[in-house]
């Protein structure tokens, strides 16, 4: 797909209905041949919508006016260029908890949670934030996971949880301002309410740090399997990351985290991780599907705002 193509398909396809602002820019970005010539330059990777308008958001340039954008952008291109070289999209959601609940709360307790592409480990907290599926409320504090349950009963109980462990090739840390900062910039601009829950999500998070691992979620997943403790079950997950896996390395993890004991939940698009049958999605926005071992149970939003039960 040329960059142009893919900016007007992530405005038309991801950012419609959720971000007027980045629909707009999307949009006018697949129209630029300023803008289109200086991302080409760069590898296919660091070309990403997402990732050039949270580098801008992180340098303080504007995203709401594609006018004032396309001048911010040519003038301040070497420090945007740069930091587009240095980081990736690591959007860490912890609203995607709402949606692993359901599976985490009916396996045999209590749980080792270990998360592949964790960045900064806020889904390794299912059992302390608080969810409000409809009019059911669990658990207390804050952040309050919202989430619209469809087919299933909302769970009743939160997971016990004994360990936790993330992987990830550039873990993020949620004690250290520069790193919040940027996820804070990966948030889309009109999604307040994300921003205040990736507050309530890091100061949970910062009470009592997880484990991070910097690795590879083939080569270092099975040594850091082994460390969790005997007597709990272990659960390998994952969000929205195998989308920023090659193929060939995303079938190779597949073989190595269905080689480890206890479960797997895979919460990933449709063309990203395959299943052989799956029932059309409840509406034709983006979404994941939630998977058990293999087994597709569940159509997703992706920032876990709605949950949708098949299996
Ligand atoms: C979009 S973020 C999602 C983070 C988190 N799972 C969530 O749902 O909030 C994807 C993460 O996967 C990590 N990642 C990508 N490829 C990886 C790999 N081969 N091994 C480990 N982590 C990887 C990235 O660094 C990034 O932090």
């Amino acid at each position: 797909m040329t960059t142009a193509a893919t900016y007007a398909r992530f405005g038309a396809r991801e950012a419609h209905g959720l971000s007027p602002a980045y629909e707009r820019l999307a949009l006018a970005v697949s129209q630029d041949g300023e803008l289109l010539a200086l991302l080409e330059a760069l590898p296919p990777a660091k070309r990403q919508p997402n990732l050039l308008f949270a580098v801008v958001r992180l340098l303080g340039g504007p995203v709401e006016d594609p006018a004032a954008f396309h001048a911010y952008t040519l003038a301040n291109w070497p420090a945007i260029e740069a930091e587009l070289r240095a980081r990736s999209t690591q959007t860490n959601e912890a609203g995607r908890c709402a949606v692993l609940l359901p599976v985490l709360a009916a396996l045999p307790q209590p749980l080792a949670l270990l998360e592949v592409g964790a960045s900064a480990g806020l889904c390794l907290y299912p059992d302390r934030y608080a969810y409000r599926y409809g009019e059911h409320l669990l658990g207390g504090g804050e952040p309050v996971l919202d989430c619209v349950a469809t087919g299933m009963a909302p769970p009743t109980r939160r997971p016990e949880v004994v360990w936790r462990a993330g992987l990830d090739l550039n873990p993020l840390d949620v004690t250290d301002p520069a790193d919040v900062a940027w996820l804070d910039a990966l948030i889309w601009p009109e999604h307040t309410h994300r921003r205040t829950r990736l507050r309530a999500a890091a100061a949970v998070a910062a009470a009592d740090p997880p484990l991070l691992v910097r690795g590879d979620l083939v080569d270092d997943l099975p040594a850091l399997a082994a460390q969790a403790p005997a007597g709990a079950t272990l659960v390998v997950f994952h969000t929205s990351v195998l989308y920023l896996v090659p193929e060939s390395r995303r079938a190779a993890f597949a073989e190595v985290v269905r080689a480890l004991p206890g479960h797997w939940i895979a919460n990933e698009a449709p063309d990203v991780l395959r299943y052989d049958a799956l029932p059309a999605p409840p509406t034709e926005v983006h979404h994941n599907v939630l998977a058990l071992d293999g087994r597709p149970l569940a159509w997703t939003r992706g920032h876990g705002q709605a949950i949708t039960w098949f299996g």
